[in-house]
């Protein structure tokens, strides 16, 4: 099965090669500086050429803050670029998985965000996002969307590998504490990516496509999140780090973020199946992949 990917030096997109060579599957990915999505008719030769039997989607403009003030930018590679993607997945009568976000709700709902609850992004990447969701639906029924969260690997850059490094030369980090959601391993998103397409390649069941919510089993706050990081990473040698909570009003960005972030994963499991190991579990084997494995316990 050939699978076509966006994004070459990416978490998600990382993921998805460093597993797909493990179970044998071709893994054809397109990035930059041979496609760029900010000028989405790039992708048309290289999409065709590699005769993909489904693409994922994957890159995206995923600098949150900067979005604010390089709207036509993100719009342009968030928005319309799975737009036309997804045009040449139809045209290939071919299937398209498409990564999203928990952005694309405001984060006022008192539970965890379900497929049925309606998007109202608060910041620009999460409506350049929403677009890209849209554009995709209008394109092509052969789709299927999974909007994920709080992404993090040993690859790319992320909020893991953040704290590390902050960890190193500091003795104690300020976090915010009152925004709430799901850590989610990039190769966990991998995992189900590939179970996935290989299911909607061979089956066109309609039920098996849509919209499916996919992030770590569980839920934290980016304050609890550190705090789990710094204890692995004393258990593999590192030096204590203190996690002192703060609040949203107290570390301002330019773009705003929902205060919850919590994604339902029902839909997920019962349609394919699939759940994401929960996030401590992932954690753990990020931890052992950037630092190594857990000091044995002397008692
Ligand atoms: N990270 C999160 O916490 C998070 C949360 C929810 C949803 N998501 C979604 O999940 C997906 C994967 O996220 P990720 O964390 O793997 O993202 P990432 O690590 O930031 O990787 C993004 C990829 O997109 C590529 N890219 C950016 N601009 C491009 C352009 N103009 N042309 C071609 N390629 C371009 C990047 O290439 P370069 O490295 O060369 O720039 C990189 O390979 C994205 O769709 C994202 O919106 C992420």
């Amino acid at each position: 099965m050939r699978i076509l990917v966006t994004g070459k030096e990416g978490q998600v997109d990382t993921s998805l090669q460093v597993l797909g060579q493990k179970l044998g599957l071709e893994i054809i990915r397109i990035g930059l500086p041979e496609i760029d999505l900010s000028q989405p008719e790039s992708l048309e030769p290289p999409v065709r050429e590699a005769r993909p039997d489904v693409i994922i989607s994957s890159a995206a403009y995923t600098a949150v803050d900067k979005a604010e003030t390089e709207t036509e930018l993100a719009q342009k590679i968030n928005g319309d670029a799975p737009g036309v993607l997804a045009r040449l997945a139809a045209e290939l009568d071919i299937p398209i998985l498409h990564l999203s976000t928990d952005y694309v709700f405001a984060g006022d709902k008192a539970d965890a965000y379900t497929e049925a609850d309606m998007p109202a992004p608060v910041s620009v990447y999460g409506k350049t996002k929403l677009s890209g969701e849209t554009q995709i639906r209008a394109a092509t029924d052969n789709h299927v969307i999974l909007r994920t969260a709080w992404v993090y690997s040993p690859y790319g850059n992320n909020f893991v590998k953040t704290m590390l490094r902050l960890g190193e030369t500091r003795d104690e980090v300020s976090v915010v504490a009152d925004q709430h959601g799901c850590p989610t391993y990039a190769l966990e998103i991998a995992r189900a990516l590939l179970a996935i397409a290989q299911q909607v390649v061979i089956d066109r069941d309609p039920t098996i496509r849509g919209t499916f919510h996919l992030t770590g089993q569980g839920e934290t706050t980016w304050a609890e999140f550190a705090t789990a990081i710094f204890k692995g990473a004393e258990k593999r040698g590192r030096k204590p780090v203190r996690v002192n909570p703060i609040t949203t009003a107290d570390y301002p960005t330019p773009a705003k973020r929902p205060a919850n972030s919590r994604l339902n994963g029902d839909k997920l499991d019962d349609t394919f199946g699939l759940r994401l190991d929960p996030w401590p579990t992932s954690l753990d084997d990020c931890l052992d992949r950037l630092i190594g494995p857990k000091e044995e316990d002397p008692s």
